[in-house]
């Protein structure tokens, strides 16, 4: 199959790409995509090595051509010592201490969007599970919530983005994107302009508010914050840099996971009763708070359920420094992509018993998660480049679903289908029309 139709395939669905690929030639697959040569690799000591064990033989790097584009140098795409100096300066804003006094805020979001839901009828989940985790990354990052007309240009810059990346990932892309030679580029710089435009907006505004250091958000700390060592901060493009990454990182990926889970109780109402016993009793017709994350353990395990089957960040890539051999004699030079199959990994049968099914409780007994290895389960990654906001992501995520679970209760209408759309991340098709009736 020639290059270009290999991807149209790859963006079809990935996860189920990568379980066909794994099926059909094991555990360690080369193949070469145009001029660029890669590795997919589900072997999980391997990936252990990698991510875990010798984090430092590995960059980023030539991976995430066209992220950068939009992200810059923030955490995701950076490396080494840049790396290293920023993600301790961000690590305290993401402690679980940190991020919960965003919880209140995070539920009286999620209550607001569901004053506004009918009594009984049809509800497009999708825009809405979207327009939450903006505002609660708006309050979490960047210290309020963001206005209506932010809301809609922020949206509007998201689309142009992950419609853009389908066709400018592949390759020669990147010289594509810098150039804007083609309208697929043209739309992914129109969208990274848009939220260039408003982050840069709330820079200055807060810069010029002076009172950075006050409200414990996001961005409050970037710009307050001074390296132990050397007292350094960070400048104003390195405080943008990072500003975008966590927003686009944040964001996209909570409000697509959100939009799966909903999706799934929709389509699962035994799930869904039993997660709604627990938010009833642990709740008892209160408002969700961070105190009761703990107790939620059903809301968290139809979480990790869906996050296993749907993870929004379906791979990553390592490059090595240095040339490295892996299993089966693959001797790959530094600029070799090595390609962490994570949707795939997570539908492997070696893992997971009947890895296609929606069963939450699979997270819930003690022995099962026990014996499984701890790299079955990647949707955040692992070792020193974990993601550094997956608490503030699970806080919400359970927050926001407990809250909806209280109130409403969801059904998948006839004829209702759940397919992935794949741009940057792997989100649900469409716009999620459930049936939701008032509790
Ligand atoms: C359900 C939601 C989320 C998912 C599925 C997700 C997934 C991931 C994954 C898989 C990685 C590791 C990538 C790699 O190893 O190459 C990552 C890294 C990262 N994530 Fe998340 N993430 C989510 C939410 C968030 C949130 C809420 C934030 C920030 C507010 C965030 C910020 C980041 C950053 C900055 C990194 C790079 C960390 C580093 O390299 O040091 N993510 N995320």
């Amino acid at each position: 199959m020639g290059s270009a139709r290999w991807l149209a395939t790859f963006f079809d669905d990935p996860v189920a790409w990568y379980t066909r690929l794994r099926d059909r030639y094991g555990d360690i697959v080369g193949l070469r995509v145009g001029p660029i040569g890669m590795v997919v690799c589900f072997d999980l000591d391997t990936l252990e090595r990698i991510m875990v064990r010798e984090p430092r033989d590995y960059v980023k790097g030539d991976g995430l051509r066209a992220t950068r584009f939009v992200l810059g140098n923030g955490l995701i795409t950076s490396d080494g010592e840049l790396h290293r100096r920023h993600r301790k300066l961000a690590a305290p804003v993401f402690t679980p201490r940190n991020i919960e006094p965003f919880a209140d805020a995070t539920v009286a979001i999620a209550n607001d969007m569901l004053d506004a839901w009918p009594e009984r009828g049809t509800v497009h989940v999708a825009r809405h599970a979207y327009d939450v985790s903006l505002r609660v990354a708006g309050v979490g990052l960047f210290g309020s919530d963001f206005d209506e007309h932010e809301r809609e240009a922020l949206h509007e810059a998201m689309r142009q983005l992950n419609e853009g990346y389908r066709t400018a990932a592949g390759p020669g892309g990147t010289q594509a994107l810098r150039h804007g030679l083609t309208p697929a580029a043209r739309r992914m710089r129109r969208g990274r302009d848009h939220v260039d435009e408003v982050i840069r907006g709330i820079i200055s505004q807060r810069r010029e508010a002076g009172d950075a250091a006050r409200l414990g958000d996001l961005l409050s700390r970037l710009l307050a914050a001074r390296d132990e060592d050397d007292g350094s901060s960070f400048t104003d493009e390195e405080v943008r840099d990072e500003a975008v990454t966590m927003l686009l990182a944040g964001h996209d990926t909570t409000a697509a996971t959100l939009g799966w889970c909903l999706a799934l109780m929709g389509l699962h109402p035994k799930e869904q009763a039993r997660a709604r016993a627990e938010v009833d009793e642990v709740l008892g017709g209160r408002a969700a708070g961070a105190g009761d994350l703990r107790a939620l353990r059903t809301v968290r395990a139809v979480v990790d359920e869906t996050l296993r089957l749907h993870p929004a960040v379906y791979s990553t890539v390592r490059d090595p420094i240095e040339p490295v051999t892996l299993p089966g004699g693959h001797v790959l030079r530094p600029g070799t992509d090595i390609v962490v199959p994570i949707g795939g990994i997570h539908r492997d049968p070696r893992w997971w018993d009947e890895p296609l099914d929606f069963r939450p409780g699979r997270f819930l007994d003690e022995a099962t998660v026990r014996a499984r290895p701890r790299m079955a389960y990647l949707p955040f990654g692992t070792g020193p480049r974990i993601c550094i906001g997956s608490s503030f992501a699970l806080q919400e995520l359970v927050l926001v679903l407990a809250t909806i679970l209280q109130r409403y209760e969801l059904a998948a209408p006839a004829g209702f289908e759940l397919r992935p759309h794949v741009g940057f991340i792997r989100r649900p098709e469409g716009s999620l029309p459930l049936e939701v009736t008032r509790r």
